[in-house]
């Protein structure tokens, strides 16, 4: 076996799992993280070693298979006839051999074909029945599809019926987009909303298509070009150019350029010509499609398992130009990830000024060796933010030293200074300080998490939605959601809406609620205060009583100058703190007269800065306004909850049929009550067991209620 024998399955597994985590991206998600012509790098490289090595090929090879899943919330429709796709080529060369195969195929024959645009949009299948729109569905996997007839039908640009003597059946299909002034407006919408933005007008096209809610659909500027047939009864048609003007006379939207040609040089010229007029067209194109013109020979010609023999799609090259990078900025998000972005030098690409660029990641600036000072190329397909694609080695300064990430950042989060850290299960590097202003999400989450307030149901997702929908962006903000919006929160994305629904929306609401009357060890944990963890809470919240206590502590302002001074007073301060048992005097023989206090310098000295800080001090203004005022759990356990025995004074004489003394002892205390040795006018009760002493002959005098040992049960018992 050769070496590349030996490392072709790994190869072909690995470009399988990439491949299925970017249908994902694409298909369910509709946000993918690379350029389409990435994207077909992956598959040809896939397609080209299983045709190399064609034992490696698997029935569930992406290669095998035609698109992207159905949604599962969308009733399915099977397509009567299948929906394939076309294979894709970027090369002159192979559209010259696409007319060539075919040639010899139907050997002595004139085969005309149509070359059309490329509609970068969502492939649909519409069914009409006697005229009448019956329903709509996407390609889904080719065989079935999710059914859209709802959203299709608010496309206006659609017939509902079709113009002039329909047929019985008539199955057309065409490509939904939404045209580029409409994304263009759309995203700027979004972007004042603090929505997220649609990569590209094809993603924006799929996500309404994807919506549940016909209303959302109704709002987006959709339209639609009609390029072929599915099942039809009743249509007489033996060209595929005869079919424009039949769509046009039943007032379906069409092509508006297409041209004939019979022969290589004509379809090249047509390809370029299309090439020229395209961005004037209102929707976006990617290619020109070639295609057999007469149904016979199509039929002749035949298909290979996933794309017809009788056409071919031509794709442009996405423009691409060079341009600096002059740096690498390092943003951090809501939820803390460090994401790197390239700064260039501003470059006019597909029209539109550019003097930013994704990166993605610290792999993938390795992976494409992506240095400070390359030149680059970048390129943009449509897309909003366009990719850096390679760097042009040859015009590397020899200066540009590997970008090393951590070093960029001087080993820290560039936003707050904080510690960062890359989890090895990820390839993202992320600011470790909760504090940190960019990191909203993860300071909601910690809030909300069951060892700070037990916020149940505001987990990761739903604190994520929260934050990115602007309906929290501090953690007292939950106190102020109301039920309504948090039943209607979108879990999902746009696409694939998942809705947060009123049953979970009450509990959240209800351990908000809760979380207010919370104790204070709780709340100073929930804070997220540096330094000031789960234990160091509740020591806090032993020695203080309330929030404004701790913020405006003597002893953390003890223990600060305490340690931080060396003047007479401090044998006083020790003392002070002492005596308020907040430190013990230290064991250690070096430090003669020394204390160790319950926290130390570092806590004490951060509590205080963090209540006296801008946030701290909001903080607490917000609490009050929102009346929370935790207590701590001492104080809370003697003043909230009056025990029945609280107060109560007992006296025990004479032997207990049923405990001893000190299990009668242990329940009185437990209800609040105290048992003296000696009966006064301070005794409440006496309870008196078999052969009392002298105490029993006391309480009789002194009046005092005398229990039966059966009394005294009933009483635990109420
Ligand atoms: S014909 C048997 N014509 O491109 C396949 N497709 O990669 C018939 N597309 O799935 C497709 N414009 O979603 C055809 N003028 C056009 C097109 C077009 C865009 C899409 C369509 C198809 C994909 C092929």
């Amino acid at each position: 076996m050769t070496a590349e024998e030996t490392q072709a399955p790994k190869r072909a597994a690995q470009l399988r799992r990439k491949i299925e985590e970017h249908n994902r991206r694409y298909y369910q998600e509709a946000a993918p993280i690379i350029s389409d012509r990435e994207y077909d790098r992956l598959y040809q490289e896939l397609l080209d070693l299983e045709t190399q090595f064609p034992r490696l090929v698997s029935p569930d090879s992406p290669t095998q298979r035609v698109g992207g899943k159905p949604l599962e919330a969308f009733a399915q429709i099977a397509h009567r006839v299948p929906m394939l796709s076309l294979d894709n080529t970027y090369s002159e060369k192979e559209v010259a051999s696409f007319y060539a195969r075919i040639t010899r195929l139907l050997p002595n024959q004139r085969i005309p074909v149509v070359i059309e645009p490329k509609v970068d949009g969502v492939a649909v299948s519409l069914l009409y029945e006697n005229g009448r729109l019956r329903h709509a569905a996407t390609r889904g996997d080719g065989a079935v599809g999710d059914d859209i007839t709802q959203n299709i039908k608010t496309i206006r640009s659609i017939p509902e019926r079709l113009r002039s003597a329909p047929p019985r059946v008539f199955e057309v299909r065409g490509e939904v987009f939404m045209d580029k002034r409409g994304f263009a407006k759309l995203n700027e919408e979004r972007s004042k909303a603090g929505l997220p933005l649609f990569a590209n007008p094809r993603n924006a096209a799929a996500g309404s298509l994807k919506q549940l809610d016909p209303a959302i659909v109704a709002k987006r500027p959709l339209g639609i070009v009609f390029y072929g047939t599915g099942a039809v009864d009743d249509v007489d048609l033996e060209k595929h150019s005869d079919l424009f003007p039949l769509l046009e006379k039943f007032g379906l939207p069409t092509s508006e350029r297409w041209w004939l040609a019979d022969s290589v040089v004509e379809i090249l010229s047509a390809i370029r010509e299309l090439d020229k007029i395209r961005a004037d067209f209102a929707y976006q194109t990617d290619g020109a499609v070639v295609k057999v013109d007469a149904f016979a020979q199509r039929e002749r010609l035949g298909f290979t398992a996933k794309s017809p023999r009788w056409a071919i799609a031509y794709k442009y090259e996405a423009e691409r130009v060079e341009t600096r990078l002059i740096d690498i900025l390092v943003q951090v998000g809501r939820t803390g990830v460090l994401t790197p972005v390239a700064a260039l030098e501003t470059v006019t690409v597909s029209g539109s000024r550019v003097s930013r660029a994704t990166l993605h990641n610290e792999d993938e600036i390795k992976r494409k060796d992506i240095r400070i000072g390359d030149t680059v190329v970048i390129e943009k397909a449509g897309e909003v933010i366009p990719a850096v694609i390679e760097v042009v080695k040859s015009k590397r300064p020899r200066s540009a030293k590997p970008f090393d990430f951590f070093k960029h950042i001087h080993g820290k989060c560039p936003v707050c200074g904080g510690p960062v850290r890359r989890d090895p299960q990820f390839v993202a590097w992320r600011c470790e300080n909760i504090q940190c202003p960019a990191q909203t999400t993860r300071r909601v989450e910690f809030f909300a998490a069951r060892s700070a307030l037990d916020i149940e149901s505001i987990g990761g997702i739903v604190a994520d939605k929260l934050v990115e929908r602007g309906l929290v962006r501090e953690p007292l903000d939950l106190f102020e959601l109301k039920l309504e919006q948090l039943a209607k929160l979108n879990l999902g994305t746009e696409e694939a809406p998942r809705i947060f629904g009123e049953k979970n929306a009450s509990k959240a609401i209800h351990a908000i609620e809760r979380a207010k009357t919370l104790p204070l060890s709780r709340w100073l944990f929930a804070l997220a205060i540096p330094d000031v963890g789960k234990t160091t809470a509740m020591q806090l919240a032993r020695f203080h009583e309330t929030i404004e206590d701790v913020a405006d502590s003597q002893l953390l302002r003890d223990v600060l100058t305490y340690h931080e001074r060396s003047d007479q007073n401090r044998k006083q301060i020790a003392n002070r703190l002492i005596e308020a048992g907040f430190a013990e005097k230290s064991k250690s023989k070096s430090e003669k007269d020394g204390i160790v206090t319950e926290v130390g310098r570092v806590v004490a000295k951060s509590v205080l800065a963090f209540f006296e800080s801008e946030a701290g001090s909001r903080i607490l203004r917000r609490m009050k306004q929102l009346h929370i005022f935790p207590k701590s759990e001492k104080i809370s356990a003697k003043k909230a909850v009056k025990l029945p025995l609280a107060e109560k004074a007992f006296v025990l004489t004479g032997a207990l049929a049923s405990m001893t003394r000190e299990e009668a002892t242990a329940k009185i205390e437990a209800l609040g009550g105290h048992v003296s040795g000696s009966v006064s006018k301070k005794t409440d009760y006496v309870l008196a067991g078999a052969e009392p002493g002298s105490k029993f002959e006391k309480a009789k005098q002194l009046g005092i209620r005398i229990l039966t040992e059966a009394e005294f049960r009933k009483m635990l018992a109420r």
